[in-house]
């Protein structure tokens, strides 16, 4: 529709990216351009073919561009402890019957920021390299880009290290580059993340919507909430990506707060850690949009209720 928000999905699916992907696709108040796919959970092969099989779940023909498979300077690392060897275990999905397009992600980001100036949203739930390296490929962008709406960080604490949330993580520097860009950032970061958390009754609301997309849905989140249980000791996983989905169609189940987020990329033991300057100490200009508080009954409600739209 024409009142539709342009957005471009950038991920690693990745169980809860599964399910941001899959909100996506249910919402027409979104216009889902293009998805691109980073290394981060499990390696770019795996992250790729688990983007085509959720999108063909959901019978969405959206196209699937490549990106990065290496952080920017530091060594790769991944979540496979939570995600499974495939990034995606629990439900049996067929493998997808078409492929990602030739054109790479970086290159689509660029050219979809060119052509709709001031009306493209960038949505990284994933390693931070594809928009990072988009901004260096072709600083004209930063400007032109409607708002970067990530997951990542968090003002407290993180949960690869004591100090830095995975994503960040995954390539520090790349989220220097967003943070420090002058881009309009909206963070959703661990310490709104994590007051999502799919409790039993959250799940079993999804599976109720009986269709394919919705059984598939609380099959991943039954997987999650293992390794959430194991690694956090969680009643319930934290449904981190589809915060930023959700944000983007109804923003009141958020509260917001704007400050001065700086990403450390001092190789120390807390390199990766967003320092959120909650009090304004450092009388630094605020640079991002930082979720503080999020409503997860209305949170679960709407992703129950638009996943049960899908096929
Ligand atoms: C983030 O890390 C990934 O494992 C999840 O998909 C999410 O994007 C949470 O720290
Ligand atoms: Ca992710």
């Amino acid at each position: 529709s024409p009142m539709s928000r342009k957005i471009i999905l950038d991920c690693d699916p990745g169980h809860d990216d599964a399910l941001a992907i899959m909100l996506a696709v249910a919402s027409p108040e979104l216009e889902l351009l293009g998805v691109t796919t980073t290394y981060g959970n499990v390696g770019l092969d795996d992250t790729t073919r688990n983007a085509l099989q959720i999108l063909e779940l959901c019978g969405s023909h959206v196209s699937v561009y490549r990106g990065a498979s290496l952080p920017l300077v530091r060594n790769r690392i991944s979540a496979e402890f939570v995600h499974g060897k495939s990034g995606l275990e629990g439900p049996a999905l067929p493998l997808p019957s078409r492929g990602a397009e030739t054109t790479r992600a970086t290159d689509f980001i660029i050219q979809s920021v060119l052509d709709h100036p001031h009306e493209v949203t960038l949505c990284p739930i994933g390693a931070m390299t594809n928009v990072a390296t988009a901004m260096r490929l072709e600083p004209r962008i930063v400007p032109l880009i409607a708002e970067v709406v990530l997951m990542g960080g968090g003002t407290e604490l993180g949960n690869w290290t004591p100090a830095a949330e995975f994503n960040i993580l995954c390539d520090p520097h790349a989220a220097h580059i967003i943070f420090s860009s002058s881009a309009n950032v909206t963070m959703f970061g661990l310490n709104a993340t994590h007051q999502a958390l799919a409790m039993s009754q959250h799940i079993a609301a999804i599976r109720a919507g009986g269709n394919r997309s919705s059984l598939v849905a609380a099959e991943l989140l039954e997987f999650f909430k293992v390794a959430y249980h194991q690694r956090y000791g969680y009643e319930g996983p934290a449904l981190h990506d589809p915060c930023v989905i959700a944000y983007l169609i109804q923003p009141d189940l958020f509260t917001l707060e704007g400050m001065n987020v700086t990403v450390d990329i001092n190789e120390g033991v807390s390199f990766g850690r967003t320092v959120c300057d909650i009090y304004n100490v450092l009388n630094l200009s605020e640079n991002a949009r930082v979720a503080m508080k999020v409503d997860a009954d209305g949170y679960f409600d709407l992703i129950a209720k638009r996943l049960a739209m899908l096929p």
